[in-house]
């Protein structure tokens, strides 16, 4: 299929033509990719199963993982779920619009492809003015997962859509980078306590500060020894071209592993933030940030992942960050896209 192009003139007005003529392709049950604020998402209509199947096909996603799904106003949330949760409702007064998704009880009103058979419904208010010019174009909720293929780093350019999915979606609307650069905070609200299931962009501090407790669910923690030790192993989860290594360690240990690595004659692509950069002689290095800004970091993060190609490095290495506010979601992200960790303990 041929994929539009849109840049809106009038990114906030529903009634852009770039928006509307998206909007007409989502009412015919395709699908489109926007931006968040988070990352870009591909979007379609969450009551139709045809349609959302359209998002499945286009990314390669398997189908037992549930999407998130995206609203412009509060009515949508109650023609969506059984009941809105007192702790979601302080949770929405706080952080909606925002990178936030909440994890609710469905009344099954959206496809049950959306849902991937779970009884539960994440939801979320994205906080940009395209997403919510687009939201109320469409007059529905709109499911939409990060606009990459399945397994690849979440785009946050249009270009980076663009590299994934040209060809295989309807359209993309081109909004310019975006914000927070990697995805929301899911928490799962069906529970006394409520359980972050994904770090992202509202953290666990900012939530601490409405809630009286928030517990991490302890499959996050897990990830950490369930690490493969051996290279080669198969990895699926915002994957750069070549290998990644993650480095845990000081930067003198860090020095040292590239230092080994190029002395066995492999070619190292670098991700560091200026800090480390500044000491390192050697090329190629991508600058991610700095260490006294890891909201910096998480804008640049996916980016960089990006930007290594096969034929340039054998391996890319990258340094860790601290895990306090957005830190936490960047080394989730970090880990989970790794395929072998360097620990100098
Ligand atoms: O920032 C974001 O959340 C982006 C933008 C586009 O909004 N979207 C996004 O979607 O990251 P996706 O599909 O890549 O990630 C959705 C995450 C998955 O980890 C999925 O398992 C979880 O949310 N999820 C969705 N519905 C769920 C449910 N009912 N129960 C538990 N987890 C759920
Ligand atoms: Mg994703």
């Amino acid at each position: 299929m041929q994929t539009k192009l849109w840049i809106p003139e009038d990114p906030s007005n529903p009634k852009d033509q770039s928006i509307q003529e998206a909007s007409d392709l989502l009412k015919q049950h395709q699908v489109v990719a926007f931006p968040t604020e988070t990352v870009y998402g591909l979007g379609a209509d969450a009551t139709s199963e045809a349609a959302v199947a359209g998002i499945f096909e286009a990314k390669g996603r398997p189908s037992d993982n549930p999407l998130i799904v995206h609203v412009s106003n509060r009515d949508q949330v109650d023609r969506l779920v059984e009941r809105i949760p007192d702790v979601a409702r302080t949770l929405m007064d706080a952080f909606w619009p925002g990178p936030l998704t909440l994890i609710m009880e469905s009344n099954g009103s959206a496809a049950s492809n959306v849902t991937a058979g779970l009884s539960t419904i994440g939801i979320r208010m994205p906080d940009h003015p395209l997403a919510l010019a687009l939201l109320e174009a469409a007059e529905t909720p709109l499911a939409a997962p990060s606009a990459n293929r399945s397994g690849r780093p979440s785009p946050t350019k249009a270009e980076h859509v663009r590299q994934d999915l040209d060809g295989r979606v309807a359209g993309i609307l081109d909004g310019g980078t975006t914000g927070v650069g990697l995805e929301s905070t899911v928490l799962d609200c069906t529970t006394e306590v409520p359980v972050i299931l994904r770090p992202g962009g509202i953290t666990k501090e900012q939530l601490e500060e409405v809630l009286p407790e928030v517990a991490v669910d302890p499959a996050l923690a897990a990830e950490d020894d369930h690490k493969p030790k051996s290279p080669g192993m198969k990895y699926t989860h915002y994957a750069p071209e070549s290998p990644l290594w993650l480095v845990e360690g000081d930067d003198e240990f860090f020095m040292e592993q590239l230092e080994q690595l190029k002395a066995d004659g492999k070619r190292v692509g670098v991700i560091a933030s200026g800090e480390l950069a500044e000491k390192l002689d050697h090329q190629p290095v991508i600058r991610c940030g700095s260490r006294e800004n890891l909201a910096e970091v998480a804008v640049q993060l996916y980016d960089a992942l990006r930007e290594f190609k096969r034929s340039e490095v054998d391996l890319i290495l990258t340094e860790s960050f601290e895990e306090t506010g957005v830190g936490a979601a960047v080394m989730n992200r970090l880990r989970k896209a790794s395929v072998r960790v360097l620990s100098s303990s």
